[in-house]
């Protein structure tokens, strides 16, 4: 399946709302994920689903060596001209998780690692690909070196279905999304992807060997180790290879 974010329209579009609704909370976000990751400027930091770099650049501005991936060409450009713009260095591949040790090499070893706003996690192809995916950010990861990661927390979505809702399949926890028919693109782009309830994105974390999983509550300039409530939009996972 190809992914929307493959379209150049639908990555621009996505990049001006991330911009608008997310860019200016970074700053602290990257604070929080700093002392969560336990890091120290120099550290190798992997960055998965960067988009257009906006943690990437904010690590790689505090000293961090930081590779991000992602699967748009287009949020790439972005990245590495905003990158030059800040005059800071990141290395940026291009491709999709699922595919994270071919893409890295079997060598790579980082300190840390972070695929924060639905990067990844849920659109992969289901939970075994999830869990392939979390195995091989584990893989890639130092001895102790944690992963932070925020999705969607699937608790509000299955709160939220009616009767006759078939976007939602809650036997199966996928969401079916399309772009609307007026969305300016030529064709209609779809994802289905698999909403975790925060019990099953911890029981994964752990099937993928992290330890110390912790599941909190996480809002966009806002990143805090809150107690997540059940109405949450996101949520964040942390984990300790
Ligand atoms: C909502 S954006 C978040 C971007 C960035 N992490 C941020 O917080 O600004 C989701 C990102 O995940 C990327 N993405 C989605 N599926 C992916 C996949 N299978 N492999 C790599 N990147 C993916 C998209 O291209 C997009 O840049």
């Amino acid at each position: 399946m190809n992914s929307p974010w493959e379209h150049k329209r639908f990555a621009e579009e996505s990049l001006r709302r991330i911009d608008a609704a997310f860019l200016p909370g970074t700053s602290q976000e990257v604070d929080f994920l700093e002392k969560t990751l336990g890091v120290a400027p120099q550290a190798r930091i992997l960055d998965l689903g960067c988009g257009a770099g906006r943690h990437a650049i904010e690590f790689a501005s505090r000293g961090y060596r930081v590779v991000g991936v992602d699967i748009s060409p287009w949020l790439l450009d972005a990245a590495r001209q905003r990158a030059a713009a800040a005059g800071v260095e990141i290395t940026c591949l291009q491709g999709n998780v699922a595919h994270l040790r071919t893409l890295l090499g079997q060598t790579a070893a980082f300190d840390g690692a972070i695929a924060i706003c639905e990067s990844g996690i849920g659109v992969l192809g289901g939970w075994k690909a999830d869990l392939a995916f979390l195995e091989a950010v584990k893989a890639v990861l130092k001895p102790r070196g944690r992963f932070v990661l925020t999705t969607y927390n699937g608790l509000r979505r299955y709160r939220k279905w009616e009767e006759g809702d078939e976007r939602f399949c809650f036997v199966r926890g996928i969401q079916h999304w399309e772009t609307p028919p007026d969305w300016g693109g030529e064709e209609r782009l779809v994802e289905e992807q698999r909403l975790y309830i925060p019990s099953e994105l911890r029981m994964l974390l752990e099937m993928a060997g992290f330890e110390e999983v912790a599941i909190y509550g996480c809002a966009p300039g806002s990143f805090q180790g809150q107690p997540l409530r059940i109405d949450d939009i996101e949520m964040m996972a942390v984990g300790t290879a």
